[in-house]
This record gives structure tokens, sequence and C-alpha cells, in this order.
């Protein structure tokens, strides 16, 4: 039997979902790894509070970087989630004092990862982070490991759970964005500091820069994102787009174009019939395109205690087996930094709404610009909605593809003609 002595820093949603899950389930794992999964110690910032197990049955520290200093300890889990701080702290201590580490931390993976990946390997030692990315979808392990040497094209995916919830409420329910972040945060899905960096998109951007390095050798730089959340989103572009055939969905996409990293996270229009449109709610999915599998389609529950230490519990039980650690599933040396695509170059078919006012000669001089600058267009809708005449309709527009410098240069034009009213509204579409 192996027995590994576990110290756990952050008794949150996932931290007390794991002891609870090792509690119910030890003689479960016991019976069919011969691993014994032995909580030692626990911390967590407030001892008194209330939790879901009984804290007396593990030994508590009133300070993290004491377990991490601890001879006792062979594993340290860091479920605090500070960006650097004291997570930052817990982790770098547990590796020089030789312990493994298991984090669900995309913040600080994504920030900081590359020192604490070398000082790992230094020590050939796990830094594990299935946690991170995706809550309970293992997608780490299937890039890491079962997919290693199919080379990857692409990878995208819904990576934030809040996010889409709130698109799926929006389309559901005919609700403004406000509405529904509303209800998300009542609910207590979100909470007003989280939402910055899960409507921002920061957080989907941070899981995207781990999936990027893993994909391709690119070194952990959260720089080369870029980055639009979706508080701009219109229930009216969410009504547009499924008159369309389409649901708009915040996605995340990594590849390289022209040896240079391409990393967005965006909302998009995704045709009905591309599985992404179908995941909804706080559910997460990943697409991985590879030389060998054209879609290799991931779904499933990105967040929440459970699933997230589900995954926690994967990575311990891959420390009891191994001895040899390739973190990343490449020796770190292998890293390249590439330089960052710039989004103007990037090929895309777009959806655009042009609020005009409603006269003769209106829509002929728009389609004007765009027949101008050589820009196909594919279809128009024109749906006068009230009879107000003073009042601008929309005018929706989607593209085939177009290099973005040049869409950009047709909407500069036709934003300047007086008959346009509002600044036009510009979504790329998820081609499939
Ligand atoms: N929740 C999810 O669905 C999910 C999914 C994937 C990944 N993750 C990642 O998993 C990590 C944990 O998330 P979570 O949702 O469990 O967080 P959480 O519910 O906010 O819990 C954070 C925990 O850290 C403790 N803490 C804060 N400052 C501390 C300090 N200075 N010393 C010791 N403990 C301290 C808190 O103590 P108190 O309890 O005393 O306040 C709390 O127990 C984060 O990195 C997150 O990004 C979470």
């Amino acid at each position: 039997m192996k027995q590994l002595n576990i110290g756990i820093a952050g008794l949150g949603n996932v931290g007390s979902a794991l002891i609870q899950t090792v509690e119910e389930n030890k003689n479960y794992f016991l019976n069919k790894t011969d691993v014994s999964l032995n909580i030692v110690g626990i911390s967590a910032k407030t001892k008194n509070k209330k939790r879901n197990f009984n804290i007396s049955n593990y030994a508590w520290y009133d300070d993290p970087r004491e377990m991490s200093k601890n001879d006792q300890f062979d594993v340290i889990i860091e479920l605090i989630g500070e960006e650097k701080g004291i997570s930052y702290e817990i982790i770098e201590l547990a590796l020089r004092n030789k312990k493994h580490v298991v984090t669900g931390n995309k913040a600080l993976i994504a920030n900081h990862g590359k020192e604490l990946f070398e000082l790992a390997n230094q020590y050939s030692l796990a830094l594990s982070y299935e946690a991170a990315v995706a809550g309970g979808i293992p997608v780490i392990k299937t890039i890491k490991n079962s997919i290693n040497l199919d080379k990857i094209n692409r990878i995208s995916g819904i990576l934030n759970g809040t996010t889409n919830y709130i698109l799926t409420k929006m389309q559901e329910d005919n609700l403004s964005f406000d509405e529904v972040l509303k209800i998300a945060k009542e609910k207590g899905f979100t909470s007003d500091q989280e939402s910055k960096l899960d409507i921002g998109g920061y957080d989907a951007a941070h899981k995207l820069t781990i999936l990027s390095t893993l994909c391709f050798k690119s070194n952990l730089n959260f720089n080369n994102n870029y980055i639009e959340g979706i508080s701009n989103i219109k229930i009216e572009d969410i009504n547009f787009a499924k008159k369309l055939g389409y649901k708009i969905k915040l996605i995340s996409e990594a590849c390289i174009i022209e040896n240079k990293i391409s990393n967005f996270t965006s909302p998009k229009l995704v045709q009905i019939d591309n599985p992404l449109a179908s995941v909804d709610n706080a559910l997460n999915a990943i697409n991985i395109e590879t030389v060998h599998l054209q879609n290799l389609f991931l779904e499933g529950e990105g967040a929440g205690g459970k699933p997230t230490a589900s995954s926690v519990l994967s990575d311990l039980y891959d420390i009891s087996q191994n001895e040899k650690f390739d973190n990343l599933g490449f020796k770190i040396d292998k890293l390249q930094n590439y330089e960052k695509y710039s989004s103007e170059n990037i090929i895309n078919s777009y959806y655009l709404r042009i609020m005009a006012e409603d006269k003769p000669g209106v829509l002929s001089s728009i389609t004007n610009y765009f027949s101008d600058f050589n820009i196909s267009v594919k279809k128009i809708l024109q749906l006068p909605e009230n009879s107000d005449v003073d009042k601008p309709i929309p005018i929706i527009i989607t593209t085939h593809n177009v290099k973005k410098e040049k869409l950009s240069n047709v909407i500069n034009k036709i934003e300047s003609l007086d008959f346009v009213k509002e600044k036009i509204i510009l979504l790329a579409i998820h081609d499939n």
C-alpha cells in the first residue's frame, strides 16, 4: 500500500468538497488502487468558520506555509486561489522542501507558472493542475498524456461557466445582461470580485494560456492573450443571431499562425449545429483539432466543489503512481517564446449590427462600401422594429471570411456617415 500524506491549504468550495469525498470514499480508493489518501493537515483563513466536515479530525495550521515546510507531508494542495501572494509562497516553499504540489489556481499558473515548473523540474517533483482548467473535465491529462504525440492544430472551447450561464439565460428568458448578472449574483454563482474576472474574459484567458502552452509549447505568458468579455452583449444581438441560426458564446481559441501564437477569448456567434452551441448554462466544453482527430470534444462540469475535487483526486493518483513528472507533457526547456499574432491580421467571418436612419438609399450606400473594399457579404437583414421614423433601425450584415484590418477600415467609413446613428456592433463568427 502506498500512503500519501497530504496538507490542504484552502477549505472553500473545492477544499471542503475534496475532504468530504476523501472521507466518504477512503475504502473505495484503497480497494481500487492500493493508495491511501491520508489528510494530515488543513489550513484556512478563519478557524472557527462553520465547515461541512469536522476540522478536529485533522491538524490545524493557522499559517499554511508551515505545512509546506513540515517533513511529514508528501503533497501540498493549494486551493486558496490568490494570483500570487500566499498561494505562490505555499507552492514555492513546498517545492523547495521537496513536496509535490496540486493546485486549481489558473491565475497563478498562467502568470507565474514558468518559474514554478522550473523549480518542480529541478527537484523532480509534480506540480499538478488538472483542476485549474475546466473544473472536472480531464483536459490537461488528455493533452499531456493521451494525445501527446498527435500534433494539435487548434483548441477552442467554452472555459467559463458563469459567462456561459449568463449568455444562456439571456437567450432563454429574453433578459438583458444586467438583469441576468443580478440573478447570477443572487444565486451565488459569482461574486462582485469574481464577476470581474469571469465577465471580463480574464478567467477564460487564464485557462487558455495554460491550454495553449500544453498544445503548442508556448511559454506561459498571459500577455499573449486578446481578451474581450461579454458585458457589451445586447439582447438584440442574441435575438438577431438566433434568427440567423447562431448562438452567442464566449469562445476561447488558440492556434499557431505563421509561427506566431494566436490566443483569443471573445464573444462569438456559433452556428446552431456546432457542438459548442449546445453547451449551455454553467457547462464547459473543449474541442481539440489534431492531425489524427478532426474534433475531439470534451464536455462537462467546469466548476463546482465536487467536479473540481475529482480533478484534484486524479492528480493525487498520478503522484502516487509515478516517480518522474513531466508536468507539461514535454521537457520544460522546449518552451518557446512565440510572437503574438496581430488581431488585425485575423481572417474570419463577421456579424455586424448597424443602426441607421430608416430612409431610402441607406442600405445601398452601406453595401456599396462593402463592394468598394471587396468584402463579400453573406447575408443582410433589414428589420424595421418600430413605426417611429425618427428612431434608427438595425441593419444586420454577415460577411464571408475577411481580414479584420480590412473590415475595420470599412466600419470606420460607415460609422462616419450621417445616417448611421450608433457605434457598429461587430462580432466574429466561429467557424466549424
Ligand atoms: N470553485 C470552483 O468551482 C473552482 C473550479 C476550478 C478551479 N477552482 C480554483 O480552486 C481554487 C479554490 O477555489 P474555491 O472556489 O474553493 O475558493 P474559495 O471557496 O474562495 O475558498 C478559498 C479558501 O482559501 C482560504 N484562504 C484565504 N486566504 C487564506 C490564507 N491567507 N491562508 C489560508 N487559507 C486562506 C479561505 O479560508 P476561509 O474558508 O476561512 O475563508 C477559503 O477556505 C482557486 O484557485 C480557484 O480558482 C475553483
